[in-house]
């Protein structure tokens, strides 16, 4: 994410000082400085952080008690640190929901297994570690009884399992003048076993009047945060039409990655624009596109090997984007590809076969 927030910072002459605890990291030779240091360690955040004008994130899993120590002498850091404590606990981010009137499945708090366990009623369900949990893991589907093994014994929440339709995203940004932009919404469709976006399709095949109750949803959270930067706000669309808000991530997200070629806005400019008091651009399509999100393949770990390159990108409308992540590891995000492609099927078909024949492996 950094890497891509860094193609678009050069275009503006911004200098991008990256923290990063892997010396390795894709960013490591791109950015103007480079530190290796824990993210969620005070010292190294807050050490790193003096240094900067402006300072945002690309992943919430920081020491939010250092950015708050910076945002009080005067730096500024966005999104804003006491909202991105409250995004890394899915409790909070429920309660929150509630509190705003934002739609969201029902849901009890549980603090342990036998907690858990002690609702049977509220089967089928899912449960969620409350802090930690990313891409999937730290996610539970338990659907009967003989499931309740799988429970987490750790505070996390138990929600109703949606039947939904599909799995959309808003990408929404926000400036310091308030201003706000919306992308259109985007379809997700996700690894059966990985339980991560394997495809994404870009604009959500869905009705104009779900696609604005959703965009319409998007901006509600983010003026009811008071949020500056970008956010991403995942979401069911049930069988009856109706938006839930999932989750949300308040920084570049993996439904926006095809922006870059899709639309006239990627969401890396937009989130610099966003943080740096720029005006936003202009979130419209350019074309309809699929992106496919290259995982490391099951079963290989070590240096990273890409196969079948050359023939995907000899492929019109075809846009290859390596992370530069030197090892792979199953199910890894280690690149994406985004297909630009106005005929639906045909996009549909051409995702597909490039995610067959593009493998990363070691
Ligand atoms: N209440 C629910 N009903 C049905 N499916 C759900 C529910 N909650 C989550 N899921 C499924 O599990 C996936 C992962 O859940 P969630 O987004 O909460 O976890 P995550 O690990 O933070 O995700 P990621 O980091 O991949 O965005 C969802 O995208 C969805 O497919
Ligand atoms: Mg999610």
């Amino acid at each position: 994410m950094g890497r891509m927030v860094i193609q678009c910072a050069i275009n503006y002459n911004v200098d991008i000082h990256i923290l990063d605890p892997d010396a390795n990291a894709p960013c490591k030779d791109i950015a103007q400085k480079f530190v290796v240091g824990k993210l969620t360690d005070y010292d190294s955040v807050y050490n790193f952080g003096k240094d900067c004008d402006v300072i945002t994130i690309e992943i919430e899993h920081v020491n939010t008690e250092a950015l708050a120590q910076l945002e009080k002498e005067g730096k500024k850091v966005f999104p804003q640190p006491h909202i991105i404590q409250m995004i890394q606990d899915k409790r909070k981010q429920k309660q929150f929901y509630l509190d705003n009137d934002i739609p969201t499945a029902e849901f009890v708090l549980t603090d342990s297994k036998a907690d858990v366990q002690s609702h049977v009623d509220f089967l089928p369900a899912v449960n969620k570690l409350g802090t930690e949990g990313y891409d999937g893991r730290g996610v539970q589907v338990i659907r009967d009884e003989s499931a309740m093994e799988l429970a987490f014994e750790a505070p996390s929440l138990l929600e109703k399992l949606v039947d939904f339709e599909k799995e959309i995203a808003v990408i929404v940004a926000r400036n310091e003048q308030g201003e706000m932009k919306t992308f259109p919404p985007v379809e997700c469709v996700f690894h059966p076993v990985a339980n991560l976006v394997e495809f994404l399709f870009s604009p959500a095949e869905i009705d104009p009047s779900i696609s604005n109750k959703a965009l319409e949803v998007a901006q509600s959270v983010i003026e009811k945060l008071g949020m500056v930067g970008l956010l991403a706000v995942e979401m069911f669309v049930t069988k009856e039409g109706e938006i839930l808000v999932n989750e949300i991530a308040p920084r570049p997200h993996n439904s926006g990655h095809h922006t870059i070629e899709a639309n006239f806005t990627s969401q890396f400019e937009q989130h610099l624009r966003a943080v740096m008091d720029m005006p936003l651009g202009d979130t419209g399509i350019r074309s309809a596109a699929a992106m496919v999100n290259l995982l490391g393949e099951d079963g290989y770990t070590g240096d990273t090997i890409v196969e079948g390159l050359h023939k995907a990108m000899a492929e019109k409308g075809v846009y290859v984007h390596l992370y530069g992540k030197k090892t792979t590891k199953p199910f890894r995000k280690m690149g994406h590809v985004t297909v630009l492609e106005e005929d639906l099927e045909e996009l549909k078909a051409k995702a597909k076969k490039l995610k067959d024949s593009i493998k990363i492996k070691a």
